[in-house]
């Protein structure tokens, strides 16, 4: 039977979802923005077999449980749609760390979700991927677009789907990653998502959730990289503020996560304009333009804390390639 594979970048939220009104469905609620990340990507091949008793998956060489049954509750809303009961191989590598704070579900369910669809060959519309790929990993929704992304939360699952607003071609944005730890984060997104509400500061970020995504785009549209900059990193402080004061209370950072931040702001004095933001994880993002990427990845390569650097471009959306990994 036809094999597929794809290869998916993960994105990095600038205004982050946090917190879901429908569980199952994975409805988020509210909008999100994330730009896709050339250079951190996910590779997925995907082959359905009618000689298997269950689906075999590995993911970076190894067959772990727990990661195995969601990607076969993926591959059933695929089959489902397909209406055939074939039992599936697949295999999936990543470039980047996965489980620290830097989305590899993301790049993980696009890939898988592109990989099997084609491997049907169900001819899937990219919004028809992005609610398919949504119920599999929030992220994986947005990770289906290319460049600068809006997930619209919607109130249905027809209506809860990610668009690219603006191209990879429209904003020349680069984050320098780094790295603190590589080892797996304490609490996973899934797990965080469920005590959000429990903030008692979570209704006045979803009572201004809509004002900082318009002007989140017209920073976007603007080019304007200081509006753009100082509202992605007070987000991420806002976003980990929630997680500080949820019950229980969700305390991601490491102390060199802490150290880049602070590394961060000292730059700016510094005349080098670059941004932090962090999702449910220790490791940094540092968002700058391309004339200040060797500074910034030197400044944060020199701190005592920070393994190492990792470097992605604004990428578009998943392609596929005949570079099958079985
Ligand atoms: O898609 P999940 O369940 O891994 O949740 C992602 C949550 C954040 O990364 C913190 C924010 C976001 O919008 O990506």
């Amino acid at each position: 039977m036809k094999k597929s594979t794809y290869r998916a970048s993960t994105d990095v939220a600038l205004i982050k979802y946090w917190g879901k009104r429908d569980e199952k469905l994975r409805l988020p609620e509210n909008n999100s923005i994330s730009m896709i990340l050339d250079g951190l990507e996910t590779v997925t091949t995907v082959e359905f077999r009618n000689d298997l008793a269950q689906d075999r998956v590995r993911i970076a060489g190894e067959a772990r449980a727990v990661e195995a049954q969601r990607v076969t509750r993926q591959l059933d809303r695929i089959r489902e749609i397909a209406g055939v009961a074939w039992y599936a191989q697949v295999e999936s590598v990543n470039s980047f760390p996965k489980g620290t704070g830097l989305s590899s579900s993301g790049s993980g369910f696009a890939a898988l979700t592109c990989a099997a669809a084609d491997a049907l060959d169900l001819n899937l519309t990219e919004r028809e991927l992005s609610i398919l790929a949504r119920q599999a990993s929030g992220t994986a929704c947005r990770c289906v677009c290319g460049g600068f992304v809006e997930w619209h939360a919607g109130d249905s699952s027809g209506t809860s789907y990610a668009e690219t607003i603006f191209p990879a071609d429209h904003w020349a944005i680069h984050d320098v990653v780094a790295v603190v730890d590589e080892g797996m984060k304490r609490v996973s997104s899934t797990e965080g998502h469920q005590t959000a509400q429990s903030s008692p500061f979570y209704t006045t970020r979803q009572a201004h959730i809509g004002d900082k995504i318009a002007t989140m785009k017209r920073a976007i549209a603007a080019r304007d990289f200081t509006s753009f900059g100082e509202l992605v990193e007070a987000e991420a402080l806002e976003f980990h503020t929630i997680l500080l004061t949820s019950q229980p209370p969700l305390i991601a950072w490491y102390p060199g996560t802490v150290e880049v931040m602070l590394a961060v702001q000292q730059m700016r004095q510094d005349n080098i304009e670059a941004y932090f933001t962090i999702n449910t994880g220790f490791n940094v993002h540092v968002l700058t333009l391309p004339h200040y990427v060797a500074a910034v990845a030197e400044r944060l390569q020199k701190l005592s804390l920070v393994q190492k650097t990792l470097q992605a471009s604004i990428g578009g959306k998943p392609q596929k390639t005949d570079a099958h990994l079985f």
